[in-house]
């Protein structure tokens, strides 16, 4: 295929002929053309690859903006794609899931046919417990099968999970549980990190205290701990599964394209956590499609996401969309870094990891071990890398390119969001590469970058990020607050979706995000709010106001930074200091321990008493603060 525009700027990696000759997408541009010239075209193609109940009647309805809607009149389960197809198929004996325990002492395996008995298990036992077609579902567990079986088994009784991550604690638990409703926690006696027990169950007693609405909780034995178990409301799940109820077919149910598959709660601007809502019929097609022409998986490939399925990657790359595609995952319960900074190399050799995805944060993590560690292992069955979370600096990519994927490994940069559910600016194996660089939109999508006024920024300049097409796997809205959706993300710019998000393009039409625009801090990729924090820190005796920021970190990327105003009776110290970033850590999670806590007398504010984070982190930094016309003092 002749090269478009073989003159790219800066430092290009083009892609080999061994890559170009085995892409799902051989010709980038052609199915790039394709795409923006009959969107719905392209798009109902990628769902004819999937099976369907009941064929859509329409692709796209955007009779209601901004509440699009996707294959309308069409009717499926995901799970259906997921396991169920794969059945009568020679899939059926294939792995679909290989784990490895923290310490490397246990290992298991999922054919398909076995992960639809889990799957198929953990639905009867949690339809036994009333839970109905639409009713929300929370699920706290850490990285270990039964996270997969749990979410799929919502999904094919039509159950809505809400997942929240495991590294989060009391504060942050109780409230996703209070906003969805839920009737059902699944969760698991105490998960490992890094040696250490981490007890999920009694941060769900904790959280349960002020939820009423919970009638049962599933409790999944990881650890062995003894726990206290209420006993009208607490099941051992192993308990359970020896039920006869739990045994036997369950059916997957018939849905809608658009009926409700999860709601994962971001962090937005301020205010409460929000619940992003995915459907059956969209994510499916979205996700399946993104994973399969990005990531170029085979039948023969084993796929490693290493990200947590607590968070959308996981949801989408770890759970939905590789089964989907009937690929062999591998998940692993640790860190890359316990008990030595060999563990992910480890693993990659151990079970030939093909392609591999993970977050710049943990690449320069491991940068910092040095190269000795990938050294002592084999990594030569890996084809290709991906990175996701954050801007990948281009040190780490070179790195990355370099000492792991041994130069012959091409780098998919994927940018997205926990909104958009699938990959949104991206390259495909065969697109030149630049280090830092998400490349281009991905098929069907345009992305443009604009003033405040709406303007198009010239090539090279900074400004907002946004989106102009609908794609089948956006958010629908945010769950109980459809007014917040349309604010949100679809009035700064009427019309066009707001990724909140700054981003440049360079000459050659490469986006370069360059971060968050708004209160959201990027922790080791990990999004999180200013304004949890916030409340997490006003919840201590001593503090009156605060205030919470991100600064730049060399392995976190962001870096979250507080400032204190104390109550009368409260003197600085640096053992309050601690003591509030270890409550910050209590209350919200480890994740959310502020890097570090100064106190104040004042606080920028504007007129109207909103405190000024963009003036605190230009001081901070030494950077001129901007425009404070609206500054109180
Ligand atoms: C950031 C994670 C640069 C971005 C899938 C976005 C990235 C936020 C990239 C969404 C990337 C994600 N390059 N920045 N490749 N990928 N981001 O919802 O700021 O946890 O808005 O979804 O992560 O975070 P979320």
């Amino acid at each position: 295929m002749p090269n478009p525009k073989p003159k790219l700027e800066g430092e290009v990696y083009y892609p080999s002929e061994a890559v170009k000759a085995q892409a799902n997408v051989p010709d980038w541009e052609a199915m790039a053309e394709h795409a923006r010239h009959d969107l719905q075209g392209f798009w109902a193609e990628r769902a004819e690859e999937l099976e369907w109940f009941q064929k859509w009647d329409k692709v796209l309805d955007d009779s209601n903006k901004p509440f699009f809607k996707w294959f309308v009149g069409g009717k499926t389960n995901i799970v259906h794609n997921a396991i169920d197809r794969h059945l009568n198929t020679a899939r059926k004996n294939k792995l679909a899931l290989i784990w490895e325990s923290e310490k490397g002492d246990q290992q298991r395996t999922f054919s398909y046919f076995s992960l639809n008995r889990e799957v198929s298990r953990f639905a009867n036992i949690i339809k036994a417990m009333g839970v109905q077609k639409g009713d929300r579902v929370t699920i706290y567990l850490p990285r270990i099968p039964e996270i997969s079986f749990a979410m799929l088994a919502c999904a094919k009784i039509g159950a809505v999970h809400s997942v929240v991550f495991a590294g989060f604690s009391v504060d942050a638990l109780q409230g996703r549980i209070e906003d969805s409703q839920s009737k059902l926690v699944i969760t698991a006696d105490g998960s490992y990190q890094n040696g250490k027990v981490v007890e999920l169950k009694r941060t769900v007693d904790e959280a349960l205290k002020k939820c009423p609405s919970v009638e049962n909780v599933i409790v999944v034995r990881r650890v062995g701990h003894d726990v206290p178990m209420e006993a009208s409301r607490d099941h051992w799940y192993h308990d359970m599964c020896a039920l006869p109820i739990a045994n036997g077919k369950c059916a997957t149910e018939v849905l809608d394209a658009e009926d409700p598959l999860y709601i994962l709660y971001t962090s937005g601007s301020t205010g409460k956590p929000k619940a992003i809502l995915h459907t059956h019929g969209g994510y499916m097609v979205g996700t399946y499609t993104t994973l399969k022409y990005v990531f170029d998986l085979k039948d023969d490939d084993r796929w490693w996401c290493a990200a947590d399925p607590g968070w959308v990657t996981g949801h989408s790359y770890i759970v939905y969309a590789p089964l989907i595609l009937g690929a062999t995952s591998f998940m692993f319960e640790g860190g890359p870094a316990y008990p030595y900074p060999n563990r992910w190399w480890q693993c990659i050799e151990r079970y030939g990891i093909t392609v591999f995805y993970t977050a710049p944060t943990a690449i320069r993590g491991l940068m910092r071990f040095g190269e000795a560690w990938p050294a002592k292992h084999d990594l030569s069955s890996l084809r290709l890398l991906g990175t996701v979370g954050e801007p990948i600096n281009p040190e780490a990519w070179r790195w990355y390119y370099r000492v792991i994927g041994k130069n012959q490994c091409p780098i998919m940069d994927t940018w997205w969001q926990t909104e958009t559910g699938m990959f949104m600016i991206t390259p495909t194996p065969t697109v030149p590469l630049k280090p830092g660089s998400a490349t281009r939109p991905f098929f069907g999508l345009e992305a443009e970058i604009l003033d405040d006024a709406g303007n198009a920024v010239a090539d090279g300049e900074e400004g907002y990020l946004v989106l102009k097409n609908p794609w089948p796997a956006m958010l629908r809205t945010i769950y109980g607050d459809d007014e917040r959706y349309v604010s949100q993300y679809w009035s700064k710019y009427p019309g066009k979706y707001l990724a909140g998000d700054s981003a440049r393009r360079d000459k050659d039409g490469y986006f370069w995000i360059i971060g968050r625009v708004d209160d959201v801090i990027k922790v080791s990729g990990h999004r999180l709010g200013t304004a949890e924090v916030e409340s997490a820190l006003v919840s201590h005796p001593a503090v009156a106001e605060a205030a919470a920021i991100g600064l730049p970190h060399e392995v976190k990327g962001t870096a979250i930074h507080c400032f204190c105003i104390l109550r009368s009776g409260f003197a600085p110290s640096e053992a309050l200091a601690e003591e509030l970033r270890q409550h910050v850590a209590k209350h919200m999670g480890p994740i959310a321990r502020p890097e570090d806590v100064k106190f104040t007398d004042k606080l920028p504010k504007t007129r109207s008493g909103k405190i000024m984070r963009r003036v605190l982190k230009a001081r901070a930094q030494g950077l001129p603060e901007g425009d404070i016309s609206t500054l109180e003092e």
